[in-house]
């Protein structure tokens, strides 16, 4: 049961990554999420999507949702007014915007120029580990513990 379910959440969390894998501001098309042959409708018209592509087919933006609410350890009225996904009057809704993009400057522009690192990639899940609000205090530190300068 165990690996099904790490299987599970990693297949979530690799579909939210590609589901926003393009510039904030931009909107280039949205890779098929991997292993699904069909694909899916494009979201209805008239949405409130600012950092996702208008376009963005349902089933990517429905795996996103449920990768922020495993990585976060939350429902969906943690970021979303019940009844009313499109409103933005929960003020946490814009600070996942602000993390989508961050994740995306994270992914795209800061880890890919730090030399040697390879294919390094973050997700929500990499700070926030199951915690709506990620450890802010570092554990103390053992003495001798960093390099010297
Ligand atoms: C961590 C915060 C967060 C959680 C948790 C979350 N969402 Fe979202 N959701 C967002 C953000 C941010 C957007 C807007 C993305 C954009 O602007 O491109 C969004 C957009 C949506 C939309 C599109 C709304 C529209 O404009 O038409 C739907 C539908 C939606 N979410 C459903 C869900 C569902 C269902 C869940 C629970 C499984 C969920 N969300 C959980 C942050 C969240
Ligand atoms: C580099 C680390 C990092 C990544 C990656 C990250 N977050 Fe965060 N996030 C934080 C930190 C730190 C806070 C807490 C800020 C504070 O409260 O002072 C936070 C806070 C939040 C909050 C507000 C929580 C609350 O209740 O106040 C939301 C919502 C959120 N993150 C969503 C996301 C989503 C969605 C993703 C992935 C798209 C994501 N985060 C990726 C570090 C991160």
């Amino acid at each position: 049961m165990k690996s099904t379910f790490t299987l599970a959440a990693a297949t979530l969390v690799f579909a939210a990554s590609v589901a926003f894998a393009q510039p904030p501001s931009g909107t280039p098309a949205v890779p098929p999420v991997k292993g699904e042959g069909q694909p899916s409708p494009p979201a209805p018209a008239g949405r409130n999507l600012q950092v996702f592509p208008a376009d963005v087919p349902q089933r990517n933006l429905m795996n996103a949702m449920q990768a922020f609410t495993a990585a976060l350890g939350v429902n969906c009225s943690h970021c979303h007014v019940p009844g009313n996904f499109a409103s933005d009057d929960n003020p946490r809704k814009n600070i996942a915007r602000g993390m989508m993009r961050m994740t995306w400057q994270l992914n795209n522009q800061t880890l890919p120029a730090i030399e040697g690192l390879g294919e390094t990639r973050v997700s929500c899940a990499t700070c926030h580990r199951g915690a709506a609000v990620p450890a802010l205090e570092p554990r103390p530190t053992p003495p001798g513990a960093l390099p010297k300068q």
